[in-house]
């Protein structure tokens, strides 16, 4: 039975930040990812930037994950409440550490469906969050507060993994908990590119937290 840890115990990369007053991004990465992956993404996101890499302690066939899931898009829920729970407690002792503010998040895929998670279930934890290709993480959401924290979600129309309308209701509950949403889908896969990162640097440049 997974119990949830007492202190930072994640395999994780941190970079201080080079300029002042940036809030730091939490980097969050895609199944089979690791605390690398989204290190050369963060920097170009948001220069000067304070970045925390965490690897996901859950490993399927060798890959790691943030959360077990049953099947594709079928999440195990009681891991995932736990393992945000975890990720809540990781990034308050990252803050500690090293005299951080609250983070964005930048998620991809599995990365922002656990993004998502630490939303709705610890809505004080982010400042507000990239979500790129993310779907809904609980099928019944619980009830949260956002209090006009920035999000923005960005899908893709072709994305095999996500369908429009997962997507959509995401949009929708983030809406409902009082989210600041900004939701675009752009003409692409589940990967992403350079349109991703061009929106995403803007809107981060943009936003007041
Ligand atoms: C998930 O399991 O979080 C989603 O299916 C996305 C993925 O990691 O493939």
């Amino acid at each position: 039975m997974h119990r949830p840890f007492e202190q930072a115990s994640m395999i994780h990369r941190f970079v201080p930040a080079s300029q002042k007053g940036l809030p730091p991004l939490l980097l969050l990465h895609g199944t089979g990812g690791d605390e690398n992956d989204l290190i050369g993404l963060g920097e170009r996101l948001r220069p000067g930037a304070a970045l925390v890499s965490p690897r996901g302690l859950v490993l399927e066939n060798g890959m790691p994950r943030f959360f077990r899931r049953h099947a594709e898009g079928v999440f195990d829920e009681e891991d995932l409440r736990l393992r945000t729970e975890d990720l809540a407690r990781f990034v308050a002792d990252m803050r500690e550490r090293h005299g951080l503010g609250p983070p964005v998040a930048v998620g991809f895929s599995n990365g922002a469906n656990i993004a998502a998670a630490l939303l709705m279930q610890t809505p004080d934890v982010l400042a507000g969050a990239v979500l790129l290709r993310a779907m809904v993480p609980f099928a019944q959401p619980p009830a949260f507060s956002l209090d006009q924290k920035p999000v923005l979600i960005l899908s893709g129309s072709a994305d095999p993994i996500v369908p429009a309308q997962n997507a959509a209701r995401l949009a929708t509950q983030l809406r409902q908990g009082g989210a600041n949403v900004t939701h675009e889908t752009l003409p692409a896969g589940h990967g992403i590119g350079q349109m991703d990162l061009a929106i995403a640097r803007g809107w981060l440049a943009e936003i007041e937290v």
